[in-house]
């Protein structure tokens, strides 16, 4: 291996020049990672969904017994232990319960799988106007909680990870740089190409208007920007091939390691235009996600009372 490779190679298992930077890596991963599983997952999900709608005139579910009334428990009682992320996550008695982690990756299931089996418990048919209310207002919660959910991506390392902040995503798109120094050598346009980008991304509007449409301004001139210096990359590695005669597996290994940086530098750079925005947003969702919870809460009691009572 060349001297090129190793020190890029070396960089791509957490020593970014220094030894202290194996946390970096880690967030840079969960920057780029989630994709196909998440979306598989969506897809399941909505298959679903559409086999229940598609037969929603045949009765074979009724939501006062049998199947149907199990999946309105089921489906409730999933809605409720949910509860144990927020229990989890602000209670420092409740820390017996494991890892937050561990527990908002059950909240997001359970948000999903929860109202479902309530679609399902009504066979996907209105009916009572009790019912309907929280039918509505479970309806309304989860997909707050969707939504959520993406800007909880925006304003952290994952799903699952560490808190962003824009000093953080600046030092790692510094970093990535620094790494991708072997490319511009061979590739001054490239370089070029991302100082520019690198630039408008810092140039931060104020305004909400002005900072939507600086969001979606750069989020297309970074997918642009994948495009433009795929060329370049390539272009880049062979004229390093070539001085450097580097065998099979080295040049896929450089390859490899040169598509991470730069994929997960224009991450960093489109997140880093991106942040204040979406943290202002992040915080809005929450004021008006509890309202949305509580309704549902109230509304489901009722729901359940009435059933049972009359
Ligand atoms: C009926 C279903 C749901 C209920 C009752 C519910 C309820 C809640 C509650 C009470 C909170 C805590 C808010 C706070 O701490 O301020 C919360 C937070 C959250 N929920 Fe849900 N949720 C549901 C579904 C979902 C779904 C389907 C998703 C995404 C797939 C989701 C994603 C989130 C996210 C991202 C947060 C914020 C986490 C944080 O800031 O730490 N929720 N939800």
């Amino acid at each position: 291996m060349n001297a090129v490779t190793r020190e890029m190679n070396a960089a791509s298992d957490g020593d970014f020049g220094n030894a202290d930077n194996a946390q970096r890596l880690k967030r840079l991963r969960a920057l780029i990672a989630g994709g196909p599983r998440t979306l598989m997952m969506y897809m399941t999900v909505i298959a679903i969904l559409y086999a229940g709608w598609s037969r929603r005139g045949d009765v074979y579910l009724s939501p006062e017994e049998g199947l149907g009334y199990a999946l309105g428990i089921t489906g409730g009682l999933m809605m409720l232990s949910l509860l144990l992320y927020p229990l989890r996550k602000h209670k420092k008695w409740a820390r017996i319960l494991g890892g937050v982690r561990n527990w908002f990756r059950m909240h997001m299931v359970l948000g999903v799988i929860g109202p479902v089996c309530i679609l399902y418990h009504c066979n996907f048919q209105l009916g009572s106007m009790n019912g309907n209310v929280a039918l509505f207002s479970m309806l309304l919660v989860a997909s707050s909680g969707l939504i959520g959910r993406y800007f909880y991506g925006r304003v952290h390392y994952g799903l699952h990870g560490s808190k962003a902040d824009l000093e953080n995503l600046g030092s790692d798109a510094a970093a990535l740089r620094g790494c991708m120094k072997y490319i511009f050598e061979e590739s001054p346009s490239m370089q070029k190409r991302l100082d520019g980008l690198d630039a408008k991304t810092r140039n931060l509007p104020d305004g909400f208007v002005a900072s939507f449409i600086h969001v979606i301004y750069i989020s297309m001139l970074t997918r642009w920007a994948r495009l433009a210096t795929a060329r370049d990359l390539r272009l880049a590695i062979n004229a390093i091939h070539a001085k450097n005669r580097m065998d099979r597996q080295t040049l896929g290994s450089l390859d490899e390691v040169s598509r991470f940086y730069l994929k997960t530098y224009l991450e960093a750079i489109k997140r880093v235009a991106g942040f204040s925005f979406y943290e202002r947003l992040f915080s809005l969702w929450h004021l008006l996600h509890m309202p949305l919870f509580m309704m549902l809460l109230v509304t489901g009691t009722i729901h359940v009372l009435a059933v049972h009572m009359y």
